[in-house]
């Protein structure tokens, strides 16, 4: 077991006020924490007119998740302004009867039996990234950040459109997303010149994803998620199947949810590993045994459990999505506290899983709690993917996809941090690792 403690933000030694919070968290969301929020379980704050308060232990995550489902429904309203320009009433923004409609549609698509199927996508994708990263000169430095946003962009891509899309295409996604992201920042939010922007950035995209859902089915699309979703389609009863806009923004939603999350999760694994030589030594020698010499497959995911125990520590030391936002649609009470309607309640997966009272040592790296031998933690205390009905439907895909890029890439390469190099974070929407982190490669 590793002594690694992996950088996090200074601590603020108490609570800051609500224009010190507001200014640090438009730069960085994981610097106004205060130490002693790490021990609490309720938090009830006043921001500027705005009542908010943070669950902050299982009990409490479940009531809002599951109890109390209904009424924490809807996602924060910062969340959904900058959304919907682009994804209109796609999955992770909208709620009640379309999103249940659209969940219970698409939820077949992601099972065990689907998934096996796009995993031979990631394998190939991944092959081909091991092909390209075989010509670079040994000891070179690379971007790992770009270089997993690549990677996971072409398997979502190919997953959702086939492999016969266009490079230009994929350009076109990729640098239209990438757009629409610099828009979104939250510093430039909200403003009228923010939404034009952010209407004009998003167009682009649309009009690549129509042009391919008005394409249909075609033999180049066979078994992907367009031509599953396209089954669905019923433009003259949405009641009973999803218009063509509704497929779009399914489709848009899925890119957006599914590659950058997955690509920050691989980058800090790098990281963490590179850090940690006994936790590289085990992860070589499990890749080394279960892959040895030929192309993986989707069976070998069941064997490579350390690596799986890595990603699954990756994600709860660093949650590409840090913090979850809800809406309360009508009045409750929690621990004799009244949350009025329409107050916001935060659900933080970078507080609680690194909660004292949950965790072990919970600022160290320890893949090891995540090994099947180990005790599981409590299902919300643990949150990388959020939980209850609204529980990402991508869960098991990027679990997948992550442990066999990783498994192959490591199969393959080492990667190490250039000496006196340090490494921070950046956390606006998603977090990720700061400078898009210069690593050096080599062959094994
Ligand atoms: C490591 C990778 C990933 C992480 C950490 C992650 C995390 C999350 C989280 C936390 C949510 C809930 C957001 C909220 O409540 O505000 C969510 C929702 C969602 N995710 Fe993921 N995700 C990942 C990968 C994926 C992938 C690969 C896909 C698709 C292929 C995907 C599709 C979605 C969708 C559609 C939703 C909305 C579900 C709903 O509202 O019912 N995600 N994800």
């Amino acid at each position: 077991m590793t002594d690694f403690i992996p950088p996090y933000p200074e601590r603020p030694a108490e609570y800051l006020g609500p224009l010190e919070t507001i200014k640090r968290a438009r730069n960085d969301l994981l610097s106004i924490w205060p130490e002693i929020v790490f021990t609490r379980e309720f938090i009830s704050l006043k921001i500027l007119n705005y009542s908010v308060f943070i669950a902050n232990c299982p009990e409490i995550v479940r009531h809002i998740f599951v109890t109390n489902q209904t009424n924490y429904e809807r996602k924060g309203f910062v969340m959904r302004s900058v959304l919907e320009p682009l994804a209109g009433d796609g999955l992770i923004i909208s709620d009640g009867k379309t999103w249940h409609k659209h969940k219970r549609l698409e939820a077949p698509l992601f099972t065990p039996d689907y998934v096996t199927k796009y995993s031979h996508v990631m394998i190939q994708t991944t092959s081909e990234c091991i092909q390209r990263w075989a010509t670079i000169t040994p000891g070179s430095t690379i971007a790992v950040l770009p270089e997993m946003a690549k990677l996971t962009a072409e398997i979502i891509c190919r997953t959702l459109f086939g492999s016969e899309l266009t490079t230009q295409q994929i350009e076109q996604v990729v640098e239209g997303f990438a757009k629409y992201q610099a828009v979104m920042l939250p510093k430039n939010f909200p403003s009228l010149l923010w939404k034009r922007k952010a209407k004009a950035a998003a167009k682009g995209i649309h009009e690549v994803v129509d042009h391919l859902i008005a394409e249909g089915v075609t033999k180049s699309n066979e078994g992907t998620l367009l031509s599953l979703l396209l089954k669905l389609r019923n433009d003259d009863d949405p009641e009973n199947g999803l218009t063509s806009k509704q497929i779009r923004n399914e489709l848009i939603v899925l890119f957006l949810a599914g590659h950058e999350t997955t690509a920050n999760t691989l980058a800090w694994s790098w990281y963490l590993i590179s850090q940690c030589p006994e936790v590289e030594q085990r992860l070589h020698q499990e890749v080394d045994k279960v892959l040895a010499n030929r192309t993986a497959t989707f069976d070998d995911f069941s064997q490579l459990n350390y690596t799986q125990a890595i990603i699954e520590e990756t994600l709860r030391l660093y949650p590409p999505i840090p913090i979850l936002s809800r809406e309360a649609k009508e009045k409750d009470f929690i621990r004799n506290k009244e949350v009025p309607a329409g107050s916001t309640m935060l659900i933080v997966p970078w507080l609680l899983h690194r909660h004292k009272k949950l965790w072990d040592k919970p600022d160290h790296f320890i893949p090891e709690r995540f090994l099947p031998n180990a005790p599981k933690p409590d299902k919300y205390a643990y949150i990388p993917f959020s939980g209850g009905p609204r529980v990402c439907i991508g869960k098991f895909f990027a679990t997948v996809e992550t442990t066999l890029c990783l498994a192959m890439l490591a199969r393959n390469f080492r990667l190490t941090i250039p000496e006196g190099q340090t490494v921070s974070h950046e956390c606006r929407l998603t977090l990720r690792p700061s400078d898009n982190l210069p690593m050096q490669i080599t062959p094994r």
